[in-house]
């Protein structure tokens, strides 16, 4: 039993000697590739809760911010920001007195925006719990919530309950943004996501496709 224990422990302590070496690697390459290589890994460690082989692009990140106007908001929460593909975005858009915070559920990513992002308050956490972070910050609702979460992978209660979430968390006439994939629009997570939007937003809006995104995305911009 004992040697056993030992076994595990030593094994584990590898894991992580090779976690820290890759991790020493990947801070010389490029940021943007840095990213990539992060988001990888994720999807290969959790791909329901991933759900893409790399971050936004660019394009889907500008298309993002201009539909969701985060510069009139006064509270703006993110859930599922990966790499911050669009929180750079955000944080040049909002006010200096916009209250604006991220909830991942990833540690690593979670960590990787703390570094990249000084200034933002990130909790690694999942975002069903994102009434309680609104608390923290003084507030009981948002006026935009961008969401950058796979609802098309996410299982069915995971979904629901985040779904929730963001209901009881925006004021009325709040936004909420969120992306989905064009090759999983027909996937019947993705259906059933779409007919909540409509069922509870009084608008729901769809943007063009974004070509220049891996895969190609589209935006749901929803009125509350
Ligand atoms: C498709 S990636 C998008 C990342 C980033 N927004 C982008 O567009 O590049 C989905 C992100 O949602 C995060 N995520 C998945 N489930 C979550 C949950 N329950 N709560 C918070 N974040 C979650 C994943 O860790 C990942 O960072």
């Amino acid at each position: 039993m004992r040697n056993s224990s030992v076994l595990v422990k030593r094994s584990e302590d590898s894991r992580r000697r090779r976690q820290r070496l890759l991790q020493n690697l990947i801070r010389h390459l490029k940021p943007g590739l840095q990213d990539r290589i992060r988001f990888l890994g994720a999807f290969l460690r959790r791909p329901a809760c991933v759900g893409a082989l790399a971050p936004s692009s660019q394009a889907l990140a500008r298309a993002m911010v201009r539909c969701c106007a985060p510069e009139t908001s006064r509270t703006v929460v993110e859930l599922g920001p990966g790499t911050g593909a669009f929180t750079g975005l955000i944080l040049k858009q909002i006010g200096k007195n916009t209250k604006f915070f991220a909830v991942e559920l990833d540690p690593v990513f979670a960590s990787g925006l703390r570094a990249r992002f000084p200034d933002l308050t990130v909790y690694n956490d999942t975002a069903e719990r994102l009434d309680k972070y609104l608390v923290m910050n003084g507030e009981k609702k948002a006026d935009l919530i961008v969401s950058g979460l796979p609802w098309a992978s996410l299982p069915l209660a995971v979904q629901e309950r985040i779904f929730e979430a963001v209901l009881k968390s925006l004021l009325p006439g709040g936004v909420f943004a969120t992306f989905g994939y064009v090759h999983a629009r027909w996937f019947p997570n993705a259906q059933r996501f779409r007919r909540r939007l409509e069922q509870h937003f009084s608008r729901v809006e769809v943007s063009p496709v974004v070509w220049r995104n891996f895969p190609p995305a589209f935006i749901y911009r929803c009125v509350r």
